[in-house]
């Protein structure tokens, strides 16, 4: 069985959870694309792990792997494995393979990232980790994979080579070139080399093979549907395809292998950093949302815009990624907000649509119409089965299952394992 999860909304919409929630059931769990911007949480019992890099799939039975469709940072792969080392979880050569092909985040992309983005009039709000700049040289087949990496003369000999042109872009946007040739970070990096030189792959052999075996396969999305770099709200998205079907381009998995595509959910609407966000609330139950969801980037701590559940927005994930099932998080959050709203379409220029327009600028014009639904005030953290849900909330539920089209299979109504539930 292979199975794809992204998420259908602007990123965090509780990817982490769901993985770690349901990769019992699979041998491998897969990062595709994006790096380590994404933030994914995964709570068991008082243990907090916020990942990056590491699949979600970790804790489990499942052997993690890292696709070369990412871009890989070493340095913060290396603390997450330190980090997670310090609570006793071993994360070995037997445990995480990753690919040849990865691209390396190297630290003047972070650099790039950071001169790129204040000389920016109109900001994107990126991490600055470096990921733009990461895929704009897999693209210009100037990037340093790990392959090079984990052999010095080859990563010295490619250093040297990209040196020149890197020294030239930081200078043009202000910066200070000497990071290019750093010695500091070089020696750093040839021993990150050594270190994951155990843990190359080919990760497209290995999901293949397993699949042959009659294994099961997860693919793990990061960021979510709407930062998807070609179908997104540019110029407000990440750099790589952010849907399910990047997994199969990126794995070098056939189409024909997916057997089912899971959209996480958030039972509202958040962003972090610019680009529009139709049903953003500015007001208390703006703030509401922000405090008791606990808003705040995983990666950047950035507090994350919050806004009222968007149909639109859900419709055109549905068509982006073909979901087969969705999981639905954080409706514990909406207790207590009196009456809910659900944006059902826009208007825009006079005319009422219930399909987001396809450009960032009219989307940004668009003034949702909403409907309102009966709030609940009861507190939903405790509740184990959908039968045990206020009837105000299951029928929110419901509805939005019904607008959406595609089947609610999973509901989450808090960060913990045991807070989830099949509907
Ligand atoms: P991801 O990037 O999609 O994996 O999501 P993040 O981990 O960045 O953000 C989701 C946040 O919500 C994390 O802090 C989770 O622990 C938390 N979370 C996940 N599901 C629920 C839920 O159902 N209710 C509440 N209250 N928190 C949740
Ligand atoms: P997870 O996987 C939410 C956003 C940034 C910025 C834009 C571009 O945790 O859901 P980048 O650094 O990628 O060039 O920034 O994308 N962004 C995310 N927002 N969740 C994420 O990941 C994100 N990764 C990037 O805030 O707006
Ligand atoms: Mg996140």
């Amino acid at each position: 069985m292979f199975t794809i999860i992204t998420g259908a909304q602007f990123g965090d919409e509780g990817k982490g959870k769901i993985v770690d929630l349901i990769s019992d059931k699979y041998d491998l769990v897969v990062r595709f694309q994006g790096g380590d911007n994404a933030g994914h949480t995964v709570k068991v019992g008082d243990t907090t792990y916020k990942l990056h890099l590491i699949p979600s799939g970790f804790l489990l039975d499942s052997r993690v792997l890292i696709g070369p469709g990412t871009v890989l940072n070493p340095q913060s792969l290396a603390q997450e494995i330190e980090m997670l080392a310090k609570g006793g979880i071993h994360i070995g050569p037997d445990k995480l393979g990753i690919d040849a092909k990865t691209s390396i985040i190297m630290p003047y992309h972070i650099e790039l990232d950071g001169l790129k983005e204040s000389s920016r009039a109109e900001k994107i709000g990126t991490t600055k980790k470096g990921i733009g700049f990461a895929y704009i040289d897999k693209v210009a087949r100037d990037e340093i994979r790990l392959a090079d990496l984990t052999d010095e003369g080859k990563f010295r000999a490619r250093l040297e080579e990209l040196a020149t042109q890197k020294e030239n872009m930081i200078r043009e946007l202000g910066g200070d070139p000497s990071v290019v040739l750093d010695n500091k970070y070089i020696d750093l990096y040839i021993k990150l080399g050594q270190m994951f030189a155990p843990y190359m792959t080919d990760v497209s052999f290995e999901i293949n093979k397993a699949l042959e075996e009659g294994k099961n396969v997860l693919a793990e999305g990061a960021q979510g549907t709407h930062l998807d770099v070609i179908h997104g709200t540019q110029k407000f998205v990440t750099s790589s395809s952010t849907i399910a079907g990047s997994a199969c381009a990126n794995l070098g998995v056939g189409p024909t292998k997916v057997d089912n595509v899971l959209g996480i959910v958030k039972a509202y609407i958040t962003r972090v950093g610019e680009g529009p966000l139709p049903t953003e609330l500015k007001d208390d139950i703006g703030k509401q949302l922000q405090q008791v969801g606990r808003e705040f980037g995983t990666t950047t701590g950035r507090v994350r815009r919050c806004g009222w559940f968007d149909l639109p927005i859900l419709k055109k994930a549905v068509y982006l990624n073909g979901y087969t099932e969705l999981a639905l998080t954080k409706l514990d959050v909406l207790s207590n907000i009196h009456p809910l709203k659900v944006c059902v379409g826009y208007e825009l220029k006079g005319k009422f649509i219930e399909y987001p327009p396809e450009l960032t600028t009219d989307l940004g014009m668009c003034v949702p119409v909403y409907e309102e639904l009966t709030g609940w005030s009861e507190d939903l953290t405790h509740v184990r089965q959908f039968s045990d849900l206020p009837d105000a909330t299951r029928r929110y539920v419901s509805y939005l299952e019904e607008k959406i089209g595609v089947q609610i299979k999973y509901i989450s109504v808090g960060p913990g394992r045991e807070q989830t539930f099949t509907k």
